[in-house]
Order: structure tokens, then sequence, then C-alpha cells
């Protein structure tokens, strides 16, 4: 905080310069903050979030796992069996690199995903968010080029710009990321004499695309990051949520040196644990290491202790397929209910699992302007441009069916359609869509439904 006028707006009486100069009201400390503090905004559609989260707003905008669909009570018996049996442990500072029995179960479950690997090769972060975290500080320097899927992880992205990053979109279709238009664009970076640094990508069960790389595709990538030496973020939380529930072979099953594997619990145990973790080439998880030390000392051992304690002693794959069940039947009731009242125009991706549909509104339309209707009228949605850092996404949006059940996703998806079509008729009358403030005063009417 500047406790004192810098020259210049000494002694003046503009109101302006006085808060330019001391910082202002909500903030003192406005001039004191880093560089790369500059580009942590809020996004413009936070405050909308407060409003879609009441009650009576059918949000399809949060990714919040089901957690009701956990066994509570089994949930309380572990956590109190594993305090009386090593609580001491679990209350207690632990190993940077995270506990060694969780490292050595976290190898079975990525044995689903075809990734082999050595305990040693594994670091435990809080969230696999943290992971993210700590791998772009440990690789990127302001102005280094991340390649990442066009739409991306919007928590991705403020990792990206919390770091300086430059972000460069490659194009995506039903099938993934496609090797070509990866290979083009890390061209193009090149001659532009800027450097490429990291891969970023979702290959399975996208967020917020919905899509699945194939096989073939996932090859690609992996080729193209090999010849041009670029190393490969793999973020893959929603692996075992596939439908049908086979696992897809991730990327790093195939190349231990190319690839950074991240991992998570949040999806398919609780998010509320924060447990997630990073497979890296030896060299790189030392400096992980470090530099989640140099973080938060150590992820919590009580967190993971009782996520150990649930893969050593409760049915966790029986677990999986519950959610698996769940999220396939809102999957379900989203895809029947956007075939049944969509307007023509109105596209949308068919997800293998995960929790996420991308849908591409008719031309003309904007799904950022047209969020204040949609909450106005009990609905809510996250606009595409939120997964992009150049602005593109205007046309798109991002439904999620993973919280709701069944039935309010399908009014949900009632109430979206009837705004789509009066979106329509308004652009077809005025030639235009267009922002308007929140109707009724901004406060959504109670739920009638
Ligand atoms: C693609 C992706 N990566 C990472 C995360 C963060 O997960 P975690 O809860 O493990 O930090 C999410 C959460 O939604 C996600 O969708």
């Amino acid at each position: 905080m500047t406790a004192s006028s810098p020259s210049g707006s000494q002694g003046s009486t503009d109101p302006d310069a006085v808060v330019r100069a001391a910082g202002s009201r909500l903030d003192p400390w406005i001039n004191d903050y880093a560089l790369r503090a500059s580009s942590m905004t809020a996004s413009e559609i936070r405050a909308l979030f407060a409003v879609a989260s009441r009650p009576e707003v059918v949000s399809l905008a949060g990714g919040m796992p089901f957690v009701e669909a956990l066994p509570l009570d089994r949930i309380a018996d572990a956590v109190s069996r594993m305090i009386k049996e090593r609580g001491s442990y679990a209350l207690q500072y632990g190993s940077g690199q995270g506990d060694p029995q969780l490292r050595e179960q976290i190898l079975d479950v990525m044995s689903e995903s075809g990734v082999v690997a050595h305990p040693d090769d594994i670091i435990v972060t809080t969230g696999s968010q943290m992971a993210l975290d700590l791998a772009v500080r440990v690789f990127c320097d302001p102005g280094d080029v991340v390649l990442v899927e066009a739409p991306s992880y919007v928590g991705a992205l403020s990792v990206f710009k919390s770091y300086e990053c430059d972000v460069e979109h490659v194009a995506m279709d039903d099938d993934g990321l496609i090797p070509e238009a990866l290979d083009e664009a890390i061209r193009a970076v090149k001659a532009s004499g800027r450097r490429p640094k990291l891969i970023y990508t979702v290959p399975t069960y996208h967020n917020p695309a919905g899509v699945t790389q194939t096989p073939d595709r996932r090859h690609g990538v992996l080729e193209v990051a090999k010849k041009h030496d670029i190393l490969v973020l793999e973020d893959d939380p929603y692996a075992l949520l596939g439908f049908d529930g086979k696992v897809p072979r991730a990327i790093r099953a195939d190349d231990s040196d190319q690839v950074v594997y991240l991992g998570s619990f949040s999806k398919t145990m609780a998010a509320g644990l924060r447990v997630g973790w990073a497979v890296a080439p030896h060299g790189v998880r030392e400096k992980l290491v470090l530099a989640s030390e140099a973080a938060v000392l150590c992820p919590s051992n009580f967190t993971q202790s009782v996520v150990s304690e649930f893969l050593a002693h409760e049915p966790w794959r029986e677990q999986v397929d519950t959610f698996r069940d769940v999220y396939r039947e809102r999957r379900d009731a989203l895809l029947e209910s956007m075939a049944q009242l969509f307007p023509e125009g109105t596209t949308w991706t068919v997800p293998q699992g995960g929790f996420y549909s991308w849908v591409t509104l008719p031309e003309g339309l904007d799904s950022s302007t047209m969020l204040p209707l949609a909450v106005s009228e009990r609905v809510a949605y996250v606009p595409g441009t939120g997964f992009f850092a150049d602005g593109q996404g205007r046309r798109s949006l991002r439904l999620s069916y993973c919280y709701p059940p069944p039935d309010r996703i399908r009014e949900g998806v009632r109430r979206l359609a009837a705004v789509i079509e009066q979106e329509l008729e308004f652009s077809k009358t005025f030639g235009t869509t267009g922002s308007r403030p929140l109707a009724r005063g901004g406060v959504p009417n109670p739920d009638l439904a």
C-alpha cells in the first residue's frame, strides 16, 4: 500500500488522482501488486453466478460432482477407523512428495488407463489443479507459449494467465485435438520467434467440449510432441467415468519421458478431499516436489489417509460404477431433451463419459449476451468465451449434467430452449441480439416448475 502520495498527485484536489495514488476505497493495495497479479481478474460472469446459484435457478453451469452418491455413513466409519489406527500420522506433517502408501495405491488406479509407473514417479498434490500449477510454475517463463485445445479447461487457462504464458488454441473436433493442426500451430509459434513449452490436453471426456481423443489422435499428438520435443501435460481427471465402462488408454501409457500425467480423486471419490497427483519423468518430478514444498510444505496427510483408507477397505471400483450410472442417466436426460426442444440450427457434442456437453447456438446468437435473459428465466450455463484466452466462443456454451437430477435437467433444457427461441426471434426482428439488463430487476422468479 502506498502510504504517501507519489510526486505528481501531492496536494492534488482531483479525487481520482488521490485514489490512483493511494489505492482505492475497495482496495487500498491496488498500486502495490506484482505485475503478474494484473492478469488475475475475476470473470465478468461471476456476478451472474451469485444469482445463478439460487435454488430456483436450474444450474447447468457448475461442474460439481454429485457427492450425494457417496455412502456417507461408510466414509464416516472409514475416517473414524483411520484416526483410531493411525491418527498421529494423519494429523502430522508428511512427505512433500506424498504418502508412500497412497502413491502405491495410485499405481493401481492408473493401471486402468494403462499407465505403468514406479511410486517414486508420483507426487501427490492438493487436487490436480495444484499439480497443473506446479508444472506450469517449473516450466514456463512469461511469454512462453502453451498450446491448448479450442476450447480449454478454464482452471488451466487461469494458471497459464497467472504465469503470464501466451496461450495458443488448436482446433479440435468430435475426435479430439487434431495433430495436424497442432503441428501447424507449433510451426507458427516457432516462426514468430516464440518458444512453445507445453502442450496441454484433456484427452478423455473433455472439459468443456465433452469429446474424447481417439487412439489414433492420441498417437498423433504424441508424435507431434516428440517431433518438436515439447512436453505434453495430460490432464485426465474423468478417465474412469466412461459410460460404457471402458477406460481409454492414456497418452502417458505409451511414453513415460514426453508426458506429465495428472490424475485426481475429485470425480471418482470426493472433490472436497482435494487429493490429486502428477506422474512425471524423474527430473521433472524432483522439481515438482521442490515447488510443492515451497508452496504447501506437504499435501494434507489427513485427506491422503482418508483416500488411502477408502482405496484399501471400501469397494472403490463399485463406487466409480455408481457415479457412472448416475452421470449416464443425467447425460441421457440432457441429450434427449436437447434433441426434443432445442431449435433448429443448435448443435451439441455427445459425451461418452464425464460431465459436459458443448453446445453451439444458431448463427447470429451470442451466449454471453444471452446469459442475463437465461438467468432471469431461471436457467444457467457457462458462456463459451470463458474457455478461450482470445475471445473466441461467443456462439457456444457449456452445459454440465453432473449435479442436477434428470427432471431438473429436462426443466433446465426446456427453459433454455425457450430462451434460444426468444433470442432467435429478436435477432430475426432486429437483425441483432444484444445485451440487455436482467429481466425483472435482476432477480430470477421463484421456481414454479
Ligand atoms: C480438466 C480438469 N482438470 C483439473 C481439474 C481440477 O480438479 P481437482 O479437483 O483435482 O483439482 C478439473 C476440475 O473440474 C478439470 O475439469
